[in-house]
């Protein structure tokens, strides 16, 4: 990549693909017409709408009319929360005073914010009952029958994501749902969702293998521009999916508000890239981060008196942990004491993040507290502290990998006070 930087910060956010800047600004000129509009105009837009939907749907093996636009990530978790705790007050009416059991929610620790804070949020309120699955720690996964064991009666949603943002863990989605499925408790009514946010692009998805009812799907971390959709089975029918916002019926009546088209064919177009591209993509991208495992442990020593930590302990195994994420730690007891910001803020190249860098508060670069995400997953706390992700991307060059172990080293020495 020439410029001035190295980028190895693809799952906070992926650059727009030339592809998809061009499809954008194509339609800000031509599809600016209102797609609800009789004219020719407002007729041409609605067809680049139903093309991106149905590049969409092809990129996860969905039927068009199963994909519905949203804002992002944040709006598609948030929705499939609130449509299983709807569903199941539609379902069990309260009856002549009779109160009935608190619909009861599975999910991981280890999911994004977009999808604990919306539940959090629910318990608090005492609307719904939830329940959090670990991290297997001889696994490092989910073990499906942690999943099948707090399953009960009034379990409305099991959300599980596919992979994770920070460690970079691949679920085992398709198991997990399989066996949920076919181990309904009473009622019955059992809604499978998964944040598939940091997987489209970087593997197979696909929601019948999958085996869910929900799937979030988020444009800027495949290259996409900042907006997103949800696969819903059959909404409205099988699945239910009541609106979060009224007005001109728009999306089916789904969801209301004037289609933002140019940034949807954005979407469609980063969509149309995976389905031509995804095994080079995925062989590039591996390449890249083996690249970065081999150098970093040529810089820090892979010896076990080593300061270089991998915080998952499958990093290498492209089937367990994301072609693109190498979660790491540099500690050594004999150092300065130091936190990730103060190697990130050593580094002026090298695009990094400490944890999760959609989450506001890292903007400052300030790590006081280890990330939940890679404590819940087994990382000791004093490496959790001084955790930086990186994540190599489809434009990650050689060259990138060799400039971004050196900016490692220069920083981690001038954070720890030492020479390694
Ligand atoms: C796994 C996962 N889910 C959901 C989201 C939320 O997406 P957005 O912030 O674009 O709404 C993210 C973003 O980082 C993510 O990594």
């Amino acid at each position: 990549m020439a410029t001035d930087f190295v980028y190895l910060d693809n799952n906070a956010t992926t650059p727009l693909a030339p592809e998809v800047c061009h499809a954008i600004n194509a339609a800000c000129v031509s599809a600016f017409a209102n797609p609800s509009s009789s004219s020719i105009l407002g007729k041409a837009a609605k067809r680049l709408i139903i093309q991106s939907r149905a590049e969409i749907a092809q990129m996860i093996n969905a039927d068009a009319f199963d994909i519905v636009f949203t804002s992002g990530g944040t709006e598609a978790n948030n929705w499939v929360v609130y449509a299983a705790v709807r569903y199941y007050y539609s379902k069990f009416p309260e009856a002549d005073g009779l109160k009935i059991p608190l619909p009861h929610i599975v999910t991981s620790v280890v999911e994004h914010d977009a999808m604990i804070e919306p539940i959090n949020k629910l318990v608090e309120e005492g609307k719904v009952k939830a329940s959090f699955v670990p991290i297997d720690p001889i696994s490092n996964s989910i073990a499906v029958e942690s999943v099948l064991n707090v399953l009960r009666k009034e379990t409305v949603l099991v959300s599980i994501m596919l992979s994770n943002n920070e460690t970079g863990t691949i679920f085992p989605v398709a198991q997990i749902m399989n066996a949920v499925k076919s181990n309904l408790k009473e009622h019955g009514i059992v809604l499978c969702h998964t944040d598939a946010a940091q997987s489209i692009g970087k593997m197979k998805v696909d929601v019948r293998e999958l085996n869910v009812d929900y799937l979030t799907v988020v444009g800027h971390k495949f290259y996409g521009p900042r907006i997103g959709a949800l696969y819903v089975n059959k909404p409205g029918e099988k699945t239910p999916l009541p609106p979060l916002f009224f007005g001109g019926n728009q999306e089916r009546g789904f969801r209301s508000g004037t289609e933002n088209t140019p940034m949807i064919v954005g979407l469609g177009a980063a969509a149309r890239l995976v389905n031509e591209n995804l095994t080079q993509y995925v062989s590039h991208m591996y390449h890249m981060k083996s690249l970065l495992i081999n150098k970093l442990k040529e810089v820090f020593g892979s010896e076990k008196s080593s300061c270089l930590h991998f915080n998952n302990p499958n990093v290498a195994d492209r089937n367990q942990c994301l072609i693109n994420t190498v979660n790491v730690s540099f500690y050594d007891p004999e150092w300065n004491d130091f936190t990730a910001s103060a190697i990130l803020n050593n580094m002026t190249k090298l695009i990094a993040s400490a944890g999760a860098a959609c989450h506001s508060q890292l903007d400052s670069f300030s790590v006081t507290k280890p990330s939940r995400v890679l404590i819940d997953s087994g990382v000791p706390e004093h490496l959790a502290l001084r955790s930086i992700r990186l994540s190599v991307g489809r434009q990650t060059t050689a060259e990138d990998i060799e400039e971004a172990a050196m900016q490692l080293y220069t920083a981690v020495c001038a954070a720890a006070h030492t020479k390694i």
